[in-house]
């Protein structure tokens, strides 16, 4: 959470941070800041309360210019989002201006100690005990700004990212990572070098980067970076060329991204799939996950783990897993496996899945993996980050840069990965005929096709959503391989239109929660052609009876659901390993179209962030 960026070079700082920030701004958004070295000796700075187009109104009417600059969108954590509160934070002489991602755990005892010392401090953050730190030693002790940050950041406890700049250097950055909270990645163009959080702010610039692990810090002036260990040890690194292009995080003609991420889910899933099948053969093959016959049939256990919607993916994943490969899954949230000292050995998979890469709580569970013994793989979008680096073996979800943060394609990508991943280990421990494998593929082959159909459709699944778009309430209710999608569907409608949306399994509705149905309380039913299906429809009478009003998400012709619900919302015949994603698709546009016409701002809704790299 929060976005970070930098820029050292000839040309004015100023646009080219916005336009960062901008890329940025689903990272959070309470409150947004620029810093720029405006002439001799000066930094000015900029802060406002609230979305980037607030600070970009208050550099319009108060403009500075200058570089090099440093920039920030916030996400609280520690205190309310004000423009006091605002990054970057000064220090006390005003010639020390930081930014930060993170959170300082022991920022009281900092606090403590350095109002002990003398220092005001005009913030409620922990970011600002980093700035005063390194003023102690930067103006204290005269060290360099790269030794003052050094010797600061080794009091710091927790996962922590900054980037520091100071009016006596004005010639570079410093920028350091402390743990897993949120990547730095560095940028190179020709004599100009760019610092962010993430690549949506470097594409626009340069496709060339590095990026620090944790643990590490950079000095980075116009011609380049110099890497360095926290002891102060230079580390010897690589520039790597991204494949993303800067265009795909464009909005383009839709009115938002996340309307755009549901439409791009046919070419996701087409680029998913695409060189990984071999149709004739029933194989698949992952070009970054090498797994031996051996390695899979000495799998004792696969260990799913991640957040969000990313752990949606995860219970579908169980199903495809156990059911191709016949090997036991068990899916944990991300937050709880770290501490829940799991009993993983060496013959377990750890597998993690997450589309940015950064979570913290998901990181720490691999870390947890690592520790016991396990073997990492991961499902990773961003290329680059923190979890494709850590894996020892990794699927990348080829989808293109999500900025939304509701996720979409997102969620649609890793459910084809782990079908795809379900086949290879079931070719390797042999659970699979070849046959079988080959109409396995087929089926997997048509699925882009029947993806297309369902956004064919997007203005009857609009229709009807536009009949609940005041409802208080909504129960998701699926069985079998449609529980996750009932609980990516309540999350989706809940995290953008902010209505009370739960996901439950049917078939425990009648041990209580059937007691809240009534008239103005709708159930939304997952009743597609599948294994589940009759006792979907019985669930739906019992629902129907209590009053509640039905839509019921169904196969095309199925006339028995639409005599029962109110309204049905219709896909394609799907084979039921792969309806998950056909049957989403409709649930993610019902949920964009109440939250748009109930006026809300889907692409960012409130109290969220793209990216938690925080506990
Ligand atoms: C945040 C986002 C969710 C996402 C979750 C996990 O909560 O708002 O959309 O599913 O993090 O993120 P990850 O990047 O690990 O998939």
């Amino acid at each position: 959470m929060c976005g970070i960026v930098g820029y050292i070079g000839p040309r004015d700082a100023v646009p080219i941070l916005l336009n960062g920030l901008r890329r940025l701004e689903y990272r959070g958004y309470d409150s947004a800041g620029i810093a720029v070295y405006t002439g001799p000796g000066e930094i000015q700075i900029r802060r406002n309360v609230g979305k980037l187009q607030g600070l970009v109104e208050a550099v319009e009417r108060e403009p500075i210019s200058g570089s090099p600059g440093i920039g920030h969108t916030r996400w609280a954590t520690h205190g309310e989002p004000t423009v006091y509160n605002a990054h970057p934070h000064r220090s006390q002489s005003g010639r020390i201006v930081v930014v930060h991602n993170g959170i300082v755990e022991n920022f009281l005892e900092l606090k403590a100690e350095l109002v002990a010392e003398g220092f005001t401090f005009r913030s409620e953050t922990d970011t600002e005990v980093i700035v005063h730190l390194i003023e102690r030693y930067l103006e204290g002790e005269n060290l360099s700004l790269f030794e003052a940050t050094r010797r600061a950041l080794r009091h710091l406890k927790g996962s922590n990212a900054v980037v520091v700049m100071a009016a006596p250097e004005p010639d570079k950055l410093v920028t350091a990572r402390l743990g897993n909270a949120g990547g730095i990645t560095i940028g190179y163009g020709q004599g100009e070098m760019f610092i962010a959080s993430d690549l949506p702010a470097l594409l626009d610039h340069t496709r060339e980067v590095a990026f620090l692990e944790p643990g590490q810090m950079a000095v980075v002036t116009r011609d380049g970076a110099r890497l360095y260990t926290l002891d102060g040890e230079p580390v010897d690194f690589q520039v790597t060329t991204v494949p993303w292009d800067p265009v795909a995080a464009e909005k383009g003609e839709y009115r938002h991204f996340m309307l755009k991420e549901i439409h791009e889910q046919v070419r996701g899933l087409t680029d998913t799939i695409a060189g990984r099948v071999d149709v004739e053969q029933g194989r698949v093959r992952f070009l970054h996950l090498d797994i031996s016959p051996q390695q899979a049939r000495g799998i004792r256990k696969i260990f799913i783990t991640a957040c969000g919607t990313a752990y949606h993916a995860g219970l579908v994943g169980k199903t495809l897993l156990e059911r191709l490969a016949r090997i036991p899954v068990e899916v944990m949230v991300a937050s709880e496996f770290r501490y829940a000292d799991p009993l993983i050995g060496p013959d377990d998979v750890v597998l993690a899945i997450s589309q940015s890469g950064e979570t913290a709580d998901t990181l720490a569970a691999m870390e947890e993996g690592r520790r016991k013994g396990a073997t990492l793989w991961a499902i990773v979008n961003v290329i680059g980050s923190q979890a494709m680096r850590m894996a020892d073996g990794y699927i990348s979800m080829q989808v293109g840069p999500e900025i939304s943060v509701a996720s979409t394609k997102a969620y649609t990508a890793p459910l084809v990965d782990l079908y795809m991943l379900g086949l290879l280990l079931g070719e390797l421990r042999g659970t699979l005929s070849a046959e079988q494998r080959r109409r396995l593929v087929d089926d997997l082959m048509h699925l882009p096709e029947l993806v297309s159909e369902v956004l064919r459709r997007e203005d009857d699944y609009a229709a009807v959503a536009r009949q609940y778009v005041p409802i208080r309430n909504i129960f998701y209710l699926g069985r079998g391989i449609h529980m996750a999608t009932a609980y990516e569907g309540a999350l989706k409608l809940k995290e953008i239109s902010y209505i009370h949306a739960e996901g439950y399994p049917a078939g425990e509705m009648k041990h209580g929660p059937i007691a809240l149905l009534e008239p103005d309380f709708p159930v939304l039913a997952l009743v597609p052609q599948d294994p589940w299906y009759e006792k979907m429809l019985s669930q739906v009478e019992q629902a129907k009876s209590r009053g509640a009003p039905v839509i019921a998400l169904a196969t095309d012709g199925d006339e028995r659901v639409a005599e029962l619900a109110d309204h049905v919302l219709y896909i394609p015949p799907t084979p039921w390993l792969l309806a998950p994603v056909t049957a989403v698709v409709p649930l993610q546009i019902f949920a964009y179209v109440i939250a748009t016409e109930r006026g809300l701002d889907v692409d960012q809704p409130r109290n969220l962030a793209k990216s938690v790299t925080v506990e």
